[in-house]
């Protein structure tokens, strides 16, 4: 008889909501849990990505097995919509995933001013990258969260980054011939939300811990995604095994976190960053 020594990870029967699911990640967040059996609900507000993001796992999981919605997590209405369509579909939520956030690329502008340093950040930015990356975060936990804690219990994962636990290296994001006023750097928002996240795991790990909801967080260090190679020789150099990572790398630990293979962590942020946080 074979036993399977790795049936803390299954997530048969489970339904698992992912916001942010039509970027870079969230269909590999999705693809980890649909391979230990779970049921994805994507949401995003980008509807044709989304599309895009199913017909992509479509191609290896069984279509019936994958949701997809319209789900804006900055608007309180729309995140109880989506979660009223779920219950009315008998789609109850076990595991919720706050993965939506903007990550502004770091460019520099070339022009008379550099918006992303400090002295020059608008506020309209700080509000609208605050509103996607915590506010959202906070608003999915509130309502899934809550209908999680009413009926069966789960577990909220939050997706932070590397830059939870260090600040950026601003060095690496500079441009040959610009002055220093003018050199682009990783906004305060980034370190700030991501950063926030960590309050918020540890905040929701107590507050429904005896209705049996956990939650943690990840922390991924940066993901290949066609950056240029100065950048990347910068910033590979800072990293301990000398790469990135690549998009799949993070499953393992998604389906650990996301399951009862983790039934005693609670309250912690894994950060995986190739060593990075070592040096
Ligand atoms: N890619 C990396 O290198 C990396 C590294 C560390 C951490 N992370 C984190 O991982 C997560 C996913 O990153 P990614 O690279 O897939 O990002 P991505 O930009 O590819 O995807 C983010 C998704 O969020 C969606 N989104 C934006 N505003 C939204 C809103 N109001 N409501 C719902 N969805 C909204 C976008 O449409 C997009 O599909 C983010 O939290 C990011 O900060 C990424």
């Amino acid at each position: 008889m074979v036993v399977n020594k790795l049936k803390k990870f299954d997530l048969n029967g489970k339904n698992a909501l992912i916001t942010g699911a039509a970027g870079l990640l969230g269909a590999q967040h999705a693809a980890a849990l649909l391979e230990v059996g779970a049921k994805v609900v994507l949401t995003d507000i980008n509807q044709d990505a989304l599309q895009e993001a199913k017909a992509y796992l479509s191609e290896e999981y069984d279509q019936k097995m994958i949701e997809i919605r319209y789900l804006d997590v900055t608007s309180l209405e729309s995140v109880k919509s989506v979660c009223e369509s779920l219950v009315v579909k008998k789609i109850g939520i076990g595991i919720l995933i706050n993965n939506a956030a903007i990550d502004p690329k770091v460019r520099g502008n070339q022009g008379v001013v550099e918006t992303s340093r400090l002295e020059n950040f608008p506020v309209d930015q700080w509000d609208f990258q605050v509103a996607v990356g915590l506010k959202g975060a906070f608003l999915c936990s509130q309502i899934f969260g809550n209908e999680m804690a009413n009926n069966r219990g789960g577990v909220i994962l939050n997706i932070a980054s590397d830059l939870s636990v260090f600040s950026p290296d601003q060095r690496i994001y500079r441009k040959d011939g610009l002055a220093d006023e003018l050199q682009p750097v990783k906004p305060v928002t980034y370190s700030v939300i991501k950063a926030g996240l960590i309050g918020l795991t540890k905040y929701l790990s107590t507050y429904w811990v005896d209705r049996g909801i956990r939650c943690n967080a990840l922390s991924p260090g940066g993901v290949y995604n066609g950056q240029d190679d100065e950048f990347l020789s910068k910033l590979t150099s800072l990293i301990p095994l000398g790469r990135m990572a690549e998009k799949d790398e993070y499953k393992s630990a998604i389906q650990f976190l996301c399951s009862e293979a983790s039934s005693y962590m609670n309250g912690q942020n894994i950060v995986i960053d190739g060593g990075r946080s070592s040096w």
